[in-house]
């Protein structure tokens, strides 16, 4: 069954090694499916939120779950059920790896530790390349292909998890507009499945035609939530953060 949903009730998370807590106090409900969109100035604690959702850091106030699951004890099962897309990632020209390995990568924390994927797992592969069209590149080393198609590949490799939560930084930081208008047509689809998706972007111009939620996030705070159709999301980012939103 899936159950994407999100709750933090007044969670504060620090970094490891440090007392002072980067996000505050922060509270909200993400349903099953939802389309969420996280705005906000560089520095404001939008990374810190997701990695916060995905387990990563210590909560140091307030309680979290995740897919009903308890984020300060659960976390490893969290992983499992959530695909996330890191900010700025980028492969090692000489990384020895296809395409068809690194989205296979996303299956082997399925599999438990020293299991092959099977049959199952590179249909699933297969499926997934060929929703995001790369399943030509299937067989090509990844170093050596551009950062756009790196993206897609990154993104593909989180949904070969089939996840209940989609977590994405910045995926259209290095994509051309047809490019962002194609992905964000995969990731309305995914939503319609019932995947939660919650995606920090800047590219407001890109955004699925549905209503989205907007959480903008600034200084470690949350200072808006709210449903919004996707052409009034620019509007309301740029007047929260000051008209300033590189
Ligand atoms: N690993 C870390 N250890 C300690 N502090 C960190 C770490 N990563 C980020 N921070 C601090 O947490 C705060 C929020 O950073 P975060 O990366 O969440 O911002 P962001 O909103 O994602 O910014 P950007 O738009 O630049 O990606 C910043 O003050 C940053 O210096
Ligand atoms: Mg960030």
């Amino acid at each position: 069954m899936r159950d994407g949903t999100i709750n933090l009730a007044g969670v504060s998370t620090a970094y490891e090694g440090s007392d002072r807590p980067v996000i505050r106090d922060i509270s909200f409900t993400i349903t099953p499916g939802e389309f969420v969109v996280v705005g906000g100035p560089n520095g404001a604690g939008k990374t810190t939120l997701l990695e916060t959702v995905n387990g990563m850091l210590p909560i140091t106030r307030g309680r979290a779950t995740v897919c009903g699951l308890d984020v300060a004890s659960r976390g490893y099962e969290i992983r499992r059920r959530v695909g996330y897309v890191i900010q700025n990632f980028a492969f090692d020209p000489l990384a020895p790896f296809t395409v068809r390995d690194v989205v296979m990568m996303g299956r082997y924390g399925l599999l438990g530790y020293g299991r092959r994927p099977g049959e199952e797992d590179r249909k699933i592969a297969r499926e997934v390349m060929a929703l995001l069209g790369i399943e030509d590149l299937a067989g090509r080393p990844i170093g050596k292909l551009s950062g756009g198609q790196q993206q897609k590949v990154l993104i593909a490799q989180s949904l070969v998890k089939r996840p209940d939560v989609l977590l994405l930084d910045e995926p259209f930081s290095n994509l051309d507009l047809g490019t962002r208008d194609f992905i964000c047509g995969v990731l309305d689809g995914i939503a319609d499945e019932g995947c939660t998706i919650m995606m920090v972007s800047h590219a407001f111009d890109a955004l699925p035609d549905r209503e989205v939620r907007v959480l903008v996030m600034n200084d470690g705070h949350l200072i808006f939530n709210r449903p919004c159709r996707a052409d009034e999301v620019e509007d309301h980012v740029r007047t929260l953060s000051g008209g300033h939103h590189a």
